[in-house]
């Protein structure tokens, strides 16, 4: 599969709801690798963010190779400007599918998110990696997030002592 037959679908606050919807089912497959249990959770987790119960600005991109189907999606990744931090503007949930993996997904979900704020003037990003994932910090890192502090808060302001948190400034 060539990077020219990847398409994002970028779903914001203002989307329809049937459109919010089709995304939650989709990314949901994806997160729960064929769980039913954790597709579930997903499903209600990812409802709960489209329906703006959970609040503030929310871009919400997903890759798919070759058409927007559900067999097809590849990867996902949220941006929230979260209230419960501050109103700091967050990447979360990066996620690629387990056999589409070292091919550049990560790293072009990461990309396509940095393009969107640096369209609305966003001055810098924060992101949250666990300390043993080596994947993810060698991905952000490669695109310029730096480390600015040990342990963390995640998205919803808990601490985290096992993540650190990176910055990226534009
Ligand atoms: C982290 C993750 C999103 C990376 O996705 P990916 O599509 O495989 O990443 P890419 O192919 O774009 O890789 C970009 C760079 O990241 C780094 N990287 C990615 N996977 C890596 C691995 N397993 N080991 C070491 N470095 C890795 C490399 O620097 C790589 O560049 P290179 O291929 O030129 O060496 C993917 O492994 C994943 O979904 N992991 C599970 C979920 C997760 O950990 N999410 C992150 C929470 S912050």
């Amino acid at each position: 599969m060539s990077m020219d037959s990847i398409i994002f679908e970028v779903v914001t606050n203002r989307d329809s709801i049937t459109k919010k919807m089709e995304n939650a089912d989709d990314a949901a497959r994806l997160l729960s690798c064929g769980s039913k249990v954790a597709y579930q959770q997903n499903l209600e987790f990812l409802e709960k963010w489209h329906r703006d119960e959970i609040p503030g600005k929310k871009y919400t991109i997903s890759l798919y190779e070759d058409q927007v189907t559900s067999d097809n999606i590849a990867g996902v990744l949220r941006i929230w400007q979260s209230p419960y931090c501050d109103d700091k503007w967050l990447l979360e949930g990066i996620e690629v599918r387990y056999d589409k993996r070292r091919k550049g997904y990560g790293k072009k979900l990461v990309q396509k998110a940095l393009e969107i704020l640096k369209n609305l003037s966003v001055a810098e990003v924060y992101l949250n990696v666990n300390n043993t994932n080596n994947s993810s910090r060698a991905l952000v890192m490669s695109l310029g997030f730096k480390l600015c502090s040990e342990g963390c808060k995640n998205s919803f302001g808990h601490e985290l002592k096992t993540s650190n948190h990176y910055v990226y400034q534009f």
